[in-house]
């Protein structure tokens, strides 16, 4: 089958580790079953990937990818959850120290298809099409959980998100907006603070910039670049929730801040499949669609991450096999 994998790894120059070509069909122990891919979405992860995050060379090679929606062998329209937990592991997913994600230990979703464990699947509405489902496992799903489980988001709160243009970050902006919150968002260029607003967002500023007032929750995935920002921009008492530090991971810990405001700083990772099953319920029901960048062939992989290494992307790169 055809595939888009990791045939090394390349800190310096990630896309020249990347093959796309005829790989083996993929082995489906019990339990598991094989999805037929018709749609998967491209993430940072798969990035890092390339650059040997998580990803050690004796897994060499790896089918890329976390992302899917496609048909289960009895027929049914599914959307494929990324979190492998152990065999054992009862609860919350995301808790299992011995968890992966699809494309770290078991071959990922950009190929024609992927095996994965039955209790993975959810079932795809009719109303969102593949592309759009196989939007929803990473970056929207993490974004549901980073705002309304970790970050007890409720309606009327104020928060903000940091890097508005990022996959989590745009969804954040969008899913946020769809809960009734007030919701305001930062970038470093123009056309990314406008297309926030587009996504839902009712101010967007420079970032770094001084806010009207303090918020009730930060959303962060930058890291370095903003957090000293996300720490003077909360209310005392207020939450950042973390899942990402893409500009690096080591910023200023300003404990002072922290303890004197009383500030809850929550890590979040992916999050639950019946977190997934609910974000799904949620897209139904606000009408919600993620915002599509581009939908290529699988065979065009390279140039979808092309443009997420160059920052160059609006929305979510949906893959075709
Ligand atoms: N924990 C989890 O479960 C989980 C899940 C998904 C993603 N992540 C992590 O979250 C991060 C974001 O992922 P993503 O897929 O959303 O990535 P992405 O689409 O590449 O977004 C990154 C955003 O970060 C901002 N940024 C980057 N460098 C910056 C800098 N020097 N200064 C200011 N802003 C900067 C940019 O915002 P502007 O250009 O708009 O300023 C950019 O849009 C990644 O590190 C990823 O690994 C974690």
């Amino acid at each position: 089958m055809l595939a888009a994998y990791a045939a090394r790894i390349d800190p310096e120059e990630p896309l020249s580790a990347l093959v796309v070509g005829e790989v083996d069909e993929p082995d489906v122990p019990e339990g598991w079953v094989a999805v037929e891919v018709r749609a998967a979405s491209l993430n940072h992860h798969d990035v890092w990937s390339l650059k040997g995050v998580g990803l050690p060379q004796e897994r060499l090679p790896m089918i890329l990818g976390c992302d899917a929606a496609g048909v289960d062998p009895d027929g049914n329209e599914v959307i494929v959850h990324a979190v492998i937990s152990d065999p054992d592991w009862r609860g919350d997913e995301s808790l299992d120290p011995k968890r992966s994600l699809l494309s770290e230990v078991h071959p990922g979703t950009l190929a024609e298809r992927v095996a994965v464990p039955r209790h993975n699947l959810v079932p795809k509405p009719e109303e969102l099409s593949f592309e759009q489902a196989c939007c929803l496992p990473t970056a929207y799903l993490t974004a549901y959980r980073m705002l309304f489980t970790r970050g007890r988001l409720r309606p009327g709160q104020t928060v903000l998100v940091q890097g508005a243009a990022g996959g989590v970050a745009s969804a954040a902006i969008a899913l946020a907006r769809a809960a009734g919150a007030r919701v305001w968002a930062t970038s470093r260029e123009e056309r990314k603070r406008e297309y926030a607003v587009e996504l839902g967002a009712h101010q967007a500023f420079e970032s770094g910039a001084r806010l009207p007032d303090r918020v009730d929750l930060v959303i962060e995935t930058v890291g370095e670049a903003t957090w000293a920002h996300s720490l003077r921009a909360v209310k005392p008492g207020g939450i950042v929730v973390v899942a990402g530090a893409t500009s690096g991971m080591n910023p200023p810990a300003d404990l002072s801040r922290v303890f004197f405001k009383q500030i809850e700083v929550i890590g979040s990772t992916m999050g639950t499949r019946d977190e997934l099953g609910d974000l799904v319920a949620m897209m139904e029901a606000t009408g919600l669609r993620p915002r599509i960048d581009r939908s290529l062939p699988l065979a065009e992989a390279a140039d979808g991450i092309a443009a997420m290494i160059a920052g160059d992307v609006f929305g979510k790169i949906v893959l075709r096999p």
